[in-house]
Formats: C-alpha cells, structure tokens, sequence
C-alpha cells in the first residue's frame, strides 16, 4: 500500500485529481466511483479540471434500494450533484434502485462490471472498516448483492427523509471481490473518528470482520489520509 498522508482535504483533492489524471493518461478508460463526503474534494477538483474524459465510464460502488435517482438523498442524485452535472462521462452506471428484484440487479450490475472492467476503483473507509455497502461480516468473495441496513444505520438516515417508511431498508453494492478486481484502488479516509479504522486496514490482520483489511492483498492500492485519520498507524 501506497500511503500518502495529506495536509488536508483540498491537498487530498489536489492528489486524488492527479491519481486520476495519471491513470486517464495511462489509457483508462472506466472509473470505479463513491459517494460520500470523503470523495468530494477529489470530484471539485476533477470536475474543475481540463482532463478530457467525455468518452470514458463511470460505474457507481452503491445505490438505496426503493428510492429514484432523482430523490435527493439517492447516490444517483449525489453524484448528478457533485459530479457529472459539472462534467460528465460517455456513460455513468448506478444500481438501479428501482429494481425490486434484488437478484436481477446484482446480476444485471455484475454484467455492467465484467463488460467494463475498472481501471482505477476510488473508495472512502466506513468507521467500521466497511467498503461501498460491504459491512463488517461480508464474505471476501461476494459480488454485487443486496445489502439489509442494519437498524443503527437506518435510525442515522432517518433525518434525511420526510417520514420513516421513506427511509430505505436496504441497498445494492458492489461486493468486495468486486471491488478488488479493479486494476488499481484509491482509497481515502479523513478525520480522527477513521483512525482506529485506518490502523486496522493497514496493520490488522487481513479478515473479514474489517472489510478493508482486505487492500492488503492488492497490488495496487494508493491511501489518501490526514494526520488525524494517519494518527493510530
Ligand atoms: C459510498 C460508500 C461508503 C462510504 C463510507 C465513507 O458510496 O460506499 O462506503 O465511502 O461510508 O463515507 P464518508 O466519506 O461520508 O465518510
């Protein structure tokens, strides 16, 4: 692992700009993308750029079962929002959270990802060590499944919704073998709450009560952090 420690966000934009800009100009063509506010300061900086990648594709790590791309709190919606509003790719895939059949999506997802093998995967770090949906428990070799949110999580986006039937129960992500088979991994994580993530993402022993432990065993793997989220290492 490539660890790279950072001044602040905007520095980590700056790198995660130049991470991307590097592997367009080595050939890239698909991007594997998150949301969340980790991966922010990277898409201003991407997005303000004069890279040229109206031609490439953009596939999503996760999407809310039940809600429309354009509900405001869908990661399609995020990423129209802090992404491809400003600058957009030739095609940019999501998991359909209209599907109601959980096993038709992630077959239909997996399809997406072997016709467009991923390049350059960029992630942010849950606390918990989880990558995209893949919580704490999650097999090594699980591709894209329906995830059920567990109560804490559900609890924690209730706020974000007018009522609580709104709130989605589940979600569809990547799993973690999908997340591993892209050629090369970006993965960012801010703030002191990350730490004790961060230090068992790195140091910890490789299992799958912390998903991200999992990087160790990839060849390719850039981590962005800041002191803070450095400080457990
Ligand atoms: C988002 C995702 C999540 C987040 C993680 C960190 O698509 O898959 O795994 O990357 O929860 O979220 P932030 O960046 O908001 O701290």
């Amino acid at each position: 692992m490539d660890i790279k420690i950072v001044e602040n966000q905007l520095a980590g934009g700056r790198l995660g700009q130049q991470i991307f800009a590097d592997a367009l100009a080595q050939g890239a063509n698909v991007f594997g993308l998150a949301t969340g506010s980790t991966p922010i300061s990277i898409y201003d900086q991407i997005t303000a750029s004069d890279l040229d990648f109206s031609d490439k594709i953009s596939i999503n790590l996760d999407e809310y079962k039940g809600i429309s791309g354009t509900h405001p709190q869908s990661y399609r919606y995020f990423m129209d929002k802090h992404f491809f509003s400003k600058k957009p790719f030739k095609a940019s895939y999501v998991p359909n959270g209209l599907n109601p059949d959980g096993a038709d999506e992630a077959k239909k997802y997996d399809a997406i990802l072997a016709e467009y093998p991923r390049d350059l995967q960029i992630l942010g770090l849950g606390q918990n060590g989880h990558i995209g949906f893949n919580e704490p428990g999650t097999p090594f070799d699980s591709t894209t499944h329906e995830v059920e949110l567990t109560a804490s999580t559900i609890e924690a986006n209730a706020r974000f919704f007018d009522n609580e039937n709104e709130v989605p129960k589940q979600a569809y992500s990547m799993g973690i073998q999908s997340i591993m088979d892209a050629k090369q991994i970006l993965i960012v994580a801010y703030g002191q709450n990350k730490a004790a993530a961060v230090a068992s993402m790195i140091n910890g022993p490789v299992t799958e009560n912390v998903p991200a432990s999992i990087l160790q065993k990839h060849a390719n793997v850039t981590v962005i952090l800041d002191a803070d989220s450095a400080s457990q290492l």
